[in-house]
């Protein structure tokens, strides 16, 4: 059985790394199809445990828009009849609508949509057409001449992330990423519900919050009280209950538990004090600090800024670079994503 995700273009790549680093994670018995950019489809799915994995992607991703089952994979030609082929009263409770989505295609979108709806219809008695809050919704995705006809099971929840934008939250300070960046960020650390994740410049918890979401246990720190407090409330508003918070320098960092999963966003630039460490230094002293808080298997997952060279800083602590990605920012500063992991050969 296959997954079909419509993902977000707004990075080459991120969208599609992160949805991989889910499925590693959280050990999926699937295969990962790139179709096109913002077009990917997840394969080789048991019945068994399609339900199970449906679920995981919703909760968990931050750069997938939607997600659907394919119910038949057809093409312009075929599309009548292989609509006509599915038991739709299995899929559709009361009313539907059809809504198609294209890549690299140019077939009618409304003439698809308006034939899919009345061959339903056709198929099915007791349901209804409701294009406005339907209850179930069947979507077409075309890619040059294939059309993949999907239903909606369940519906990934993206309003949460408009509703929970740093300034939208009680507690707000410049500089805080945006809560798509920071889930996706969680996700590239391959942590799981239950496990303890680690920011130790947390500012306003916008990295907590999107861990906490998935169900993982936060620690947040950070050397400004303030921020401490500050990450606190927001937790507090965003629901989240299985959360510590420490005011600390990352340099006297000696957490009572070695944690599975560090996420973080250390300070740049002139916007964000370091407490008094200069420059770089802070990403040096970071690297060291964490090392030995961290699990056997843990990840690191960091942001930085294009103009520190990290490279050197993590083959000296013992680290191993798995991944990187470059975000424009403006036109002075690209962000750089590292994805990070203990190294078997130190
Ligand atoms: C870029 S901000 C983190 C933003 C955060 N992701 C958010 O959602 O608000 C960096 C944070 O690191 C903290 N910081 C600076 N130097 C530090 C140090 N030596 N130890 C711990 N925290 C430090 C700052 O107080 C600031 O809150």
């Amino acid at each position: 059985m296959e997954l079909l995700c419509i993902q977000s273009q707004e990075h080459p790549k991120l969208p599609q790394c992160e949805l991989k680093a889910v499925i590693e994670c959280e050990e999926m018995e699937a295969t990962l199809n790139v179709i096109t950019e913002g077009l990917v489809i997840v394969s080789g799915i048991s019945e068994e445990n399609i339900d199970e994995y449906y679920q995981i992607l919703t909760r968990r991703l931050g750069y997938t828009h939607e997600v659907h089952q394919i119910l038949k994979t057809s093409n312009v030609s075929d599309f009548d009849e292989d609509i006509l082929s599915l038991d739709w009263q299995d899929y559709i409770d009361e009313n539907f609508a059809v809504r198609v989505k294209r890549f690299n295609s140019d077939i009618d979108t409304v003439a698809f949509e308006r034939n899919a709806g009345a061959l339903i219809l056709e198929k099915c008695n007791n349901i209804k057409v409701r294009l406005k809050n339907p209850k179930s919704l069947v979507r077409l995705v075309a890619f040059k001449d294939i059309i993949y006809i999907a239903i909606e099971k369940y519906h990934l929840d993206k309003k949460h992330f408009e509703d929970i934008k740093p300034h939208k939250r009680p507690f707000f300070y410049p500089g805080s990423m945006s809560p798509k960046l920071a889930r996706c960020m969680v996700n590239l650390s391959r942590v799981k519900a239950g496990q303890l994740l680690l920011d130790p410049f947390c500012g306003t918890g916008g990295i907590l919050i999107e861990a906490g979401l998935i169900g993982c246990k936060v620690v947040g720190s950070d050397v400004n009280w303030k921020m401490k407090n500050g990450s606190a409330i927001n937790l507090d508003y965003c629901g989240i209950k299985d959360y510590r918070t420490f005011h600390l320098d990352v340099r006297e960092l000696k957490m009572y538990e070695k944690v599975a999963s560090v996420v973080t966003d250390p300070p740049y630039g002139i916007s964000t004090s370091t407490g008094d460490i200069d420059g770089d230094d802070i990403f040096k002293e970071f690297f060291h600090a964490i090392y030995d808080n961290m699990a056997e298997d843990a990840y690191l997952c960091m942001a930085s800024p294009h103009y520190v060279d990290l490279n050197p800083m993590i083959d000296e602590v013992g680290f191993e670079l798995v991944e990187q990605y470059s975000i424009k920012m403006h036109r002075s500063l690209t962000r750089i994503i590292s994805v990070i992991k203990k190294s078997h050969t130190k």
